[in-house]
């Protein structure tokens, strides 16, 4: 149903998304699950995200299984400069594929969006939408200049609707998907893949604390497996820009409707190539 039109090479994947992938959000949930795939491929890692413990012990564990290198970078996506410090932390490294896993979890919901201090929202934008548009800015110039690369969002279903109750998630996760569509057209001439990944519901150990905090309530089997969704995402990132499920494991298949949005995209593409023309003087 979401089966990728050919399953990822991955002797080609090394080559085009390594030697060194970095992970925002890579200490569990999906994070985690792109950090196995990615390891089992021989690609190196920067995993960041706010808990130390977690991520050195993840590194640790795929550094003995593969042998990959990684290094891990601690702290709050949430903040403003976030972005500017990843950039930073893996200044030194070449950069095949930038995967922004990172998505809030409990932090996004639970009350209407007028029952919480703005500055919490204006924190979950940060992490969404700032931290996103800076570390895409500053990979996607360097896979650019290196003739290739990937860069993979984790978006969300909730990104098709405004969500009642969790309005700045759900309005955060659209800018995600837009903007990746957009990145797509612009990086796809220069060998650089852009793929929105607009998760279902999945079992993660985010997922469970949110519905347990928030009251909640979704049956299992509405629920997907996280890493079977990062294994689609995979073999997905070369036929980007949106991958898109089914509201439940063996729903409707989302493909058609996939590849009617690209085509309209596709139809847009030449227009918004004429915006980047020099402008004659
Ligand atoms: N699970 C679902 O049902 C579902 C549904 C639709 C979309 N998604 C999307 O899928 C992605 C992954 O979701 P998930 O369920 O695995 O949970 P998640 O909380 O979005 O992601 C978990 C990872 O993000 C890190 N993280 C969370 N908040 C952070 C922050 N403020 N600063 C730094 N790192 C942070 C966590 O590490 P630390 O705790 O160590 O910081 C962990 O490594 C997200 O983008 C989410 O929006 C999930």
């Amino acid at each position: 149903m979401t089966q990728a039109p050919s399953p990822l090479d991955k002797v080609a994947a090394k080559a085009k998304y390594g030697p060194w992938a970095v992970i925002a959000g890579g200490s569990d949930g999906t994070g985690e699950h792109f950090a196995r795939e990615l390891a089992a491929m021989g690609i190196n890692l920067l995993l960041s995200s706010r808990r130390e413990e977690v991520l050195r012990a993840l590194g640790e564990e795929l550094k003995a299984a593969h042998g990959i290198e990684y290094r891990i970078h601690v702290q709050d996506l949430m903040d403003e400069d976030a972005g500017t410090r990843l950039l930073a932390a893996a200044d030194d490294l070449d950069v095949g594929l930038y995967v922004s896993n990172a998505g809030a979890g409990v932090d996004a919901s639970g009350t209407a969006f007028l029952d919480s201090p703005v500055e919490r929202w204006h924190r979950l934008a940060n992490m969404n939408v700032r931290t996103v548009m800076d570390t895409c800015h500053g990979f996607g110039l360097k896979m650019r200049a290196r003739g290739s690369g990937g860069l993979l969002i984790m978006c969300s279903m909730s990104a098709m609707l405004g969500i009642p109750y969790i309005a700045t998630y759900s309005s955060t996760k659209s800018f995600e998907a837009v903007f990746c569509e957009a990145l797509w057209g612009e990086l796809r001439p220069h060998n650089v893949d852009v793929l929105a990944v607009l998760a279902p519901a999945m079992d993660t150990p985010n997922f469970r604390a949110t519905t347990e905090e928030t009251g909640f309530l979704i049956s299992p089997d509405m629920c997907f497996a996280p890493d079977q969704v990062v294994r689609d995402a995979l073999d997905w990132l070369p036929h980007g820009p949106l991958l898109l499920y089914p509201q439940q494991p063996g729903g409707e298949d989302m493909r058609p409707i996939m590849a009617e949005r690209k085509a309209r995209l596709e139809a847009v593409a030449a227009l918004g190539e004429s915006f980047s023309e020099p402008v004659a003087s």
